[in-house]
């Protein structure tokens, strides 16, 4: 029968009173009509009885653990405090775990912040990030700052971002570029140069570019230029994207197009040699403060590639199968910055919807949003 409950029939028990709720859930033998009610609970009204999640805080199926937690944290009642902080221990679901979390964190009650403290040890790092949401709601809280400043060495990334971001982004003293956000020098408008890319590059003045998409040469795979050694061409390019990040308007991007190679063996007795370009590249552009976005894979048409296949295809012996490499990678990174890209859209909404305009007008071309 509950198999049909709507969504009305949900919202007309709650407001009945909760005996009904509670007496429903507790026929339910299929964790699936609990979590269909518990789904649909919506707001709660004030001095609404959430006595009857209690029990349901043991459930066995995760899912209605955490929908329980969930309806228990829009009570913000304090009576809920003690079984909300016993499942602490015990529970082993993460996503449950960080809605206990959550629900401690919106009672919004300065009492509960020794308990959010304690969860500031907790192993996972998901969880900690959650106590820390929790406890930046006192804010200029003295107390709670001194709990949170040192996690800025923790182990866990995510964690010492949030805790610099919080703490110690804007005490940093940054020039200002010249430059509003959207807008460029006009000498680097539409203009193609020809010259080496270290020599050109200082011409280009700091944070004046919103986007780099390059195509370096593949090591010494073609006869573009020739590198003494594979470390060699990984810190000539090294160098080309610490000048590139220097250039780079704060949070923009940077698009690199590689692909591993293959540079041919010396003779039949030695094999040849393969060099993953874009996993090696990788750690250079990291430690020089690009911070990895996505990585879109480029399949060009089987045309444009070696045909390596005629082999097993004449003899068919299945160890003989070298497959053609159709892909490359383009790997796309953004400078390192304590914004979110949505601030980037925001702070260019206004030159957009220039160049949308504009670009109505160009009909065999796609406007991209940011
Ligand atoms: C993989 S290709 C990319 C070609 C490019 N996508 C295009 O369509 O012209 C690499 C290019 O980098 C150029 N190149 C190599 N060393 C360079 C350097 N030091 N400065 C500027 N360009 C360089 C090569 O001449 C080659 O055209």
């Amino acid at each position: 029968m509950s198999e049909m409950l709507t969504k009305e029939q949900i919202t007309e028990l709650k407001n009945k009173g909760n005996e009904h709720l509670g007496y429903l859930i507790d026929k339910q033998k299929d964790s699936k009509n609990i979590v269909l009610i518990l789904k649909n609970l919506g707001h709660l009204p004030e001095n609404f009885n959430g006595e009857f999640l209690l029990p349901l805080l043991k459930h066995e199926h995760p899912q209605v653990r955490l929908l329980a937690v969930k309806n228990i944290g829009k009570l913000r009642n304090e009576s809920f405090l003690t079984a909300l902080s016993q499942m602490l221990d015990k529970e082993a679901n993460t996503s449950v775990k960080r809605e206990v979390v959550s629900a401690i964190g919106r009672t919004r009650n300065p009492k509960n912040k020794e308990i959010l403290y304690k969860i500031l040890q907790d192993k996972d790092p998901k969880i900690v990030c959650q106590a820390i949401r929790a406890l930046l709601v006192f804010e200029n809280d003295k107390e709670v700052e001194e709990q949170l400043k040192p996690l800025v060495n923790h182990p866990n990334e995510m964690v010492r971002t949030v805790i610099y971001k919080e703490f110690f982004a804007d005490q940093e003293s940054k020039t200002p570029s010249s430059l509003p956000h959207a807008e460029t020098y006009d000498f680097l408008k539409n203009v193609v140069v020809n010259g080496d890319v270290l020599e050109v590059l200082k011409y280009v003045p700091n944070e004046s570019v919103h986007l780099t998409f390059t195509s370096p040469p593949y090591y010494n795979a073609r006869d573009y230029s020739i590198y003494p050694s594979y470390q060699a061409y990984l810190e000539f390019l090294e160098e080309v994207f610490k000048e590139t990040h220097r250039i780079t308007k704060e949070g923009r991007f940077l698009i690199v197009n590689t692909s591993p190679i293959i540079i041919p063996r010396v003779s039949r007795s030695y094999s040849s040699k393969r060099y993953p370009i874009p996993f090696d590249l990788h750690p250079y552009l990291v430690k020089n403060g690009w911070e990895f976005i996505d990585d879109i894979i480029w399949q060009k048409p089987d045309y444009s590639v070696k045909n390596r296949i005629g082999g097993f295809i004449q003899h068919r012996k299945p160890l003989m199968y070298k497959p053609n490499v159709v892909t490359e990678y383009l790997m796309v990174y953004r400078k390192e910055t304590t914004k979110l890209i949505d601030w980037n859209i925001k702070k260019l909404r206004q030159r957009n919807n220039r160049t949308k305009q504009s670009t109505r007008r160009l009909r065999n071309y796609q406007y991209l949003e940011n």
